[in-house]
């Protein structure tokens, strides 16, 4: 997969704090800014992931890194994109945002069964890498385009509704999440249904 590699230093992290003090004076986190941070946290635990051996630490960081991610998908695919795509129609950045997020969580599904495995790793290091070009293409070509469509009021009462669902979807079994939204995408569907019910784990 050709994805170039995106450097988060110190940069990225100056620019975040920014953002952070911005919001947490004005009180108007948008769901975009939301989204972002949890890119940023994400990207983290990859960085976490790759660094730790000892494989209890990691799949227990692992599964923090999915169910985060898996929310986040839900958040995106249940009301962001479905906002983006009223406002914008179903533009081929939006179509392309959807096909990945179906490629994602079949990475999220292949490295969880290699769990104990020894190609844990690498099936680790390739859902990051669709996970970061999945974020390039949002952040760098989709955000913007969305922030003029949509608008900053919009965007901040969408923000306070996704991370509502966003905490929902945190006491929900990522796996049932995932293996639910990816038998709908097997089945050929652009945009699996939306809320999961959550199983008795
Ligand atoms: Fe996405
Ligand atoms: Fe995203």
């Amino acid at each position: 997969m050709n994805t170039k590699k995106k450097t988060r230093g110190a940069g990225g992290t100056v620019k975040r704090t920014v953002r952070l003090l911005k919001d947490a004076f004005s009180g108007e986190e948008t769901a975009i800014d939301l989204l972002k941070a949890q890119h940023e946290e994400v990207a983290a635990l990859f960085k976490k992931i790759e660094k730790t051996s000892a494989r209890a630490q990691k799949t227990k960081l692992f599964d923090e890194m999915a169910s985060k991610l898996a929310g986040h998908d839900a958040i995106e695919r249940e009301l962001f994109y479905p906002a983006c795509e009223k406002a914008m129609g179903m533009t081929d950045l939006l179509g392309e945002a959807l096909v990945e997020h179906g490629i994602v969580e079949f990475s999220i599904y292949q490295a969880d069964q290699a769990r104990q495995g020894k190609d844990f790793q690498f099936k680790c290091t390739v859902l990051s890498e669709i996970v970061e070009h999945h974020v390039k293409e949002e952040e760098e070509e989709f955000f913007p385009k969305v922030e003029k469509a949509i608008g900053k009021d919009k965007l901040v009462e969408l923000g306070a509704r996704m991370k509502e669902r966003f905490e929902e979807s945190q006491a929900e079994d990522y796996r049932a999440a995932v293996q639910n939204n990816l038998k709908q995408v097997f089945a050929g569907a652009l945009k699996p249904a939306k809320k999961v019910k959550p199983t008795a784990a």
